[in-house]
């Protein structure tokens, strides 16, 4: 008989294709990204980012609760701040959003769900730098660790489970790890963006931060040159070395090559960051009606965990867990 292999047969019902499925998606597998705000009573949809919400502390815990209820396994918390200075005091202010809303989310649901706690400066900072400003228009390294660590620390105190550096400055896993532990925070985990990439696909995050660099600057004096595939693994080896209990890649969707050569590499959990421009990219087109955002949504988020992500941060993190739970029944 001609010809002698059939690999149709493997696909020609629902039944078989499920069984034989080598990638599966998963709620436990996603991570959501929430955009904390002063104030209260606030839900605010996200021009940039439609489907997401402004959310002040009060109304964040109804949606971390509603996640939690899906499955989903995390949330991960950027901050905004009304006042905005040169070593991003807002960050760990007394009265500062992600300090309450870990006190809140801790206390409201246990441990039902993750609360990892994004760390940079750049939402906070005159700057929009992820770092602190040096001699020359260059960052000042050292300075940038130092204040990131006390940031992780009042974090990791306030309810924090996880804190994901996100600056890309030398050595802050080692200076944020050695800070935790002196603090008595050995439990806290770190996840850290190791292999951050200076990408275009960030812009619909930096409208719905507050976290731009001015005009006529960049982030790539510290975050990495999309050209490089090796470097990543440098970086990601280092943040490893100095304390990193899972490493991130970021974007995802263009830098499917990197996620799978760390997974082949490195033995820790490797993350990838489905960032605001896949997203936003998707949700344009599909409001034009040239693009099925459901299976669009799927084919992207299962590619990234089929190059080796054992989970993925991902603004359809909530409607992804909620189709899986009905397509249960
Ligand atoms: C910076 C930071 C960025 C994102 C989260 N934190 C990138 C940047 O502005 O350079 C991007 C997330 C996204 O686009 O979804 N600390
Ligand atoms: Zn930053």
């Amino acid at each position: 008989m001609f010809p002698a292999h059939r690999p149709r047969r493997l696909r020609r019902t629902l039944w078989m294709r499920d069984l034989v499925r080598e990638t599966r998606l998963a709620p436990e597998a996603l991570i959501a990204p929430l955009f904390v705000v002063p104030g209260t009573k606030i839900r605010r949809p996200i021009p940039s980012l439609p489907g997401q919400f402004h959310l002040s502390v009060d109304r964040l815990a109804e949606e971390v609760e509603a996640l939690a209820d899906l499955g989903v396994r995390a949330v991960l918390l950027f901050g905004r701040t009304e006042r905005k200075d040169a070593r991003g005091s807002g960050a760990d202010a007394r009265e500062g959003v992600i300090l309450k809303a870990s006190a809140l989310l801790k206390k409201r649901l246990s441990n039902r769900i993750g609360l990892i706690a994004d760390v940079c400066l750049c939402a906070y900072t005159t700057s929009g730098h992820c770092a602190i400003p040096g001699r020359g228009g260059a960052v000042d390294n050292d300075a940038s660790i130092r204040r990131l660590a006390q940031i992780a620390v009042a974090y990791a105190k306030a309810g924090a489970d996880v804190i994901a550096p996100s600056d890309m400055m030398d050595g802050r896993v080692g200076a944020i790890r050695r800070a935790l532990d002196a603090a008595g925070l050995s439990s806290t985990a770190i996840l850290s963006y190791a292999a951050k990439y200076a990408s275009a696909f960030y812009g619909p995050f930096r409208d719905a931060a507050g976290s731009a660099p001015p005009a006529s600057q960049d982030r790539r004096g510290y975050q990495m040159d999309p050209a490089n595939a090796r470097e990543a693994l440098r970086e990601i080896a280092l943040d490893i070395d100095e304390g990193a209990d899972i490493a991130m890649v970021k974007p995802a969707l263009a830098y499917l090559d990197v996620i799978r050569a760390a997974r082949g590499r490195f033995d820790v959990p490797i993350a990838a960051y489905s960032v605001s421009g896949e997203y936003a990219a998707v949700k344009a087109a599909a409001a034009k009606g040239w693009l099925d955002e459901r299976a669009a949504r799927d084919e992207i988020l299962t590619a990234i965990r089929r190059a080796g992500a054992d989970m993925i941060c991902t603004y359809w993190a909530r409607d992804a867990a909620r189709d899986h739970a009905r397509a249960k029944h």
